[in-house]
């Protein structure tokens, strides 16, 4: 079964490949968001996989290498099912780019995430299945897509630790939110890895491979890395990278919207936030005079330890500009930064700068 995005309620930031998200207040408006709202980020094509056909391959350093038919996989434990929230590390980029222009990367608003509840088969029992070797240290997933890396063909690939891997939460899921995985979102099979950055839940998974060392294909080896302000695509050694793993403290204010105008008097603020695994979100706060006095929200739904949660608060404004400002603390007593400035990288990831939105109430 495909569900196409509804793309009338989409930003659509790319059509090849197709990178979109959901507009306005859409990603509030139900806590698991529906595939037909999720965001979409491709590097490369959607193939479409028979899934008759379908096979995944296990190889590398384990004692039983297996190709593998759907059937087959799912024969091999019962079904598990997580509650997880994907975000891009590209979301709020478009905040980064308005600090200083980052080239050939989407501009993501901050609806580069969404949250389904997804079923598949435990990655670990796939591992103790086919018998992990004592040296292997990285698991490795390849994907069946194509995508262009500097001109040269390639398919998305990545990899995680095999501490996590054995995670029983990380998942070779196909559902989410109890259908089908859609065509966009990995269909027949994909990788969910909770808690981490969605770079690493590989779509339309076609081969695991069990080694040595992490990934080499570029969207792990390159992209998905961490520098420092100064270094640009003309002196960057991707070697000195921080690979991005676990996602950060964020919190951001869906409604109202950037330059909406709002009747002045009690007025709800909406807005999702999330943090990275083991340190859950404890506190939401907004301003309304520039962070001088901040008021807390109340979380009205969540489901930890993977998920984002949903905040509400209710204030009275006055009529004239007003700029909104939402942070969050997680329990280990931690905030966000204040200035996006602060936070500028060439590939424009991981920006969780206090999130503002200005509005007119008249
Ligand atoms: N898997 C494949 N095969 N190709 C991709 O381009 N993009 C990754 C990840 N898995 C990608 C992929 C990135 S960067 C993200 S954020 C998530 O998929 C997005 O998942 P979604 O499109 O289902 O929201």
């Amino acid at each position: 079964m495909t569900i196409r995005p509804i793309k009338s309620q989409l930003i659509v930031h790319q059509e090849q490949p197709f990178n979109a998200e959901p507009a306005g207040n859409l990603l509030r408006q139900s806590f698991l968001t529906p595939q037909q709202h999720f965001f979409i980020r491709t590097h490369g094509s959607i193939p479409a996989v028979d899934p008759t056909g379908y096979r995944l391959t296990v190889t590398g350093m384990v004692q039983r290498k297996r190709e593998l038919s759907l059937d087959e996989l799912r024969s091999i434990s019962p079904s598990h099912t997580v509650t997880a929230t994907l975000e891009c590390a590209g979301n709020r980029r478009d905040e980064l780019m308005a600090v200083k222009p980052i080239s050939g990367e989407v501009p993501f608003r901050a609806g580069a995430i969404s949250t389904a509840k997804w079923r598949g088969v435990p990655l670990r029992e796939v591992l103790r299945a086919v018998g992990v070797e004592a040296d292997a240290r990285y698991v490795t997933f390849t994907s069946l897509d194509e995508a262009q890396f500097e001109g040269e063909k390639v398919s998305y690939g990545s990899s995680i630790a095999l501490e996590k891997a054995f995670s029983p939460d990380v998942l070779l899921a196909y559902e989410m939110n109890d259908e089908p995985l859609a065509l966009e979102h990995g269909f027949p099979l994909r990788v969910i890895v909770p808690g981490y950055i969605g770079a690493r839940s590989v779509k339309w998974l076609r081969e695991i491979t069990l080694q040595e060392g992490p990934s080499t294909n570029p969207y792990q080896a390159r992209d998905y890395k961490l520098f420092p302000p100064e270094i640009t695509t003309q002196t960057v050694d991707w070697r000195r990278g921080k690979t991005i793993e676990d996602l950060i403290l964020n919190a951001v204010i869906t409604k109202p919207q950037e330059g909406e105008a709002v009747a002045a008097g009690s007025t709800c603020i909406q807005g999702y936030a999330i943090a990275g695994e083991g340190t859950p979100v404890e506190r939401v706060e907004l301003s309304v005079d520039g962070g001088k006095s901040w008021t807390t929200a109340n979380i009205v739904e969540r489901a930890d330890p993977y998920a984002w949660c949903f905040w509400e608060l209710t204030l009275t404004l006055s009529p004239g500009d007003c700029q909104m400002i939402v942070r969050a603390w997680d329990a280990s007593k931690q905030t966000q930064p204040e200035d996006v400035t602060q936070l500028w990288n060439f590939k424009g990831y991981m920006n969780n700068a206090w999130h503002r939105v200005k509005i007119h109430l008249s």
